[in-house]
């Protein structure tokens, strides 16, 4: 009798057979992104397991953004930093956790890697979804010492590949090499991540919101008036929709694109800005938000269209399923 299983198709054995759709390609993107899964693993397996072992809790320091360090932190940073570092490709990463660019092999490496090593990092010591976001440029052409600034500052746009790692309830990793999401789980067992979903697309409309109400009284007039209209009791479209908020943006975004909805993380008295950083949060994950067929602006512009002026620049963000986003921005312009 014969025993039909479901086909496995392993991380490394979708990114390889991706590639194969680029004549000519050198296979280094798909070293880089296997690379990032690997680091991915160790990483999800301390979270898995920080409760027993000593790696929870305050690293003691604070980073460029004020922020108190956690151990975990540092410890997924030096993970993927380490694991970039040893296939020589990549000449230059951008992290959350370091003030400045980090060089490595800056002959021959032609990729620039944004990392946000571990986001929503206040959740760790209270079990709640935590995860890592990446972003991948290349470096001009011809290495030159003098253009390692302007090489690091491109607009989302110029992204080549971008995704993330949610360490939930499974570890899945999402990227995109613009050709679509593709979505992969964690199988323990084995030790792979395993396709789950080779085609990720939003809902058109979502009736999920997802902000921190706690800075409602420093919103502009049309982000209230928006949450208001949100609330209110329509059900012909759904309203009131139900307001969701896990404080990691990995987490917020990865629902958003399964339920769609709208996550919107604004300017506020305390984050003048925004809270959320271009380079290593809105960008990556607005890429793939878009590939997923949804939008992602400042509250006007793309977010991608952004010219970066800093490594850890602040942007508010709007992001989710097109006719929410669509919704949110009219409110914004009409009640300036
Ligand atoms: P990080 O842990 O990488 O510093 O990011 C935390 C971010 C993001 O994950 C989340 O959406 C946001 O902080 C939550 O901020 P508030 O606690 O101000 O809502
Ligand atoms: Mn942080
Ligand atoms: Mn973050
Ligand atoms: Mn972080």
């Amino acid at each position: 009798m014969e025993i039909k299983s479901k086909k496995l198709v392993t991380l490394d054995e979708y990114i390889i057979q991706s590639q194969n759709k680029f004549p000519g390609a050198t296979g280094e993107l798909s070293q880089l992104l296997r690379d990032i899964g690997l680091a991915a693993k160790i990483i999800s397996r301390e979270v898995n397991k920080a409760g027993i072992t000593n790696i929870l809790g305050v690293h003691g320091s604070t980073n460029v953004h004020g922020e108190s360090v956690k151990r975990l932190d540092i410890f997924a940073d030096q993970q993927l930093i380490s694991a970039l570092d040893r296939s020589l490709i990549t000449c230059m990463v951008i992290s959350e956790e370091n003030d400045g660019i980090v060089r490595l092999n800056s002959e021959g490496g032609k990729y620039i890697v944004y990392l946000d090593p571990l986001d929503g990092s206040s959740n760790i010591d209270v079990n709640v979804s935590v995860g890592s976001i990446f972003s991948i440029y290349m470096r001009q052409p011809r290495y030159d010492q003098n253009l390692v600034e302007e090489d690091s500052l491109q607009p989302g746009s110029r992204q080549v590949a971008a995704g993330y790692v949610l360490y939930g309830s499974s570890t899945i990793l999402a990227y995109t090499t613009g050709l679509g999401v593709s979505c992969f789980t964690l199988d323990p067992s084995i030790g792979e991540f395993v396709l789950s979903n080779s085609g990720f697309k939003i809902p058109e409309k979502g009736t999920i919101y997802s902000i921190n109400e706690g800075s409602y009284n420093s919103w502009s007039q049309g982000l209230k008036k928006y949450i208001k209209y949100c609330q209110e009791d329509d059900p012909e479209t759904g309203r009131p929709y139900t307001a969701r908020y896990i404080g990691s943006m990995v987490a917020d975004i990865h629902r958003t694109l399964v339920k769609g909805g709208i996550f919107i993380y604004p300017s506020s008295s305390r984050y003048p800005n925004g809270k959320l950083r271009l380079m290593y949060e809105c960008n990556p994950l607005s890429f793939i938000m878009e590939q997923a067929g949804g939008t992602a602006i400042d509250g006007k512009n793309r977010i991608m269209d952004i010219r970066p002026e800093a490594i850890h620049q602040r942007v508010p963000i709007y992001i989710g399923s097109p006719e929410n986003v669509k919704m949110a921005r009219s409110f914004l312009e009409k009640y300036e």
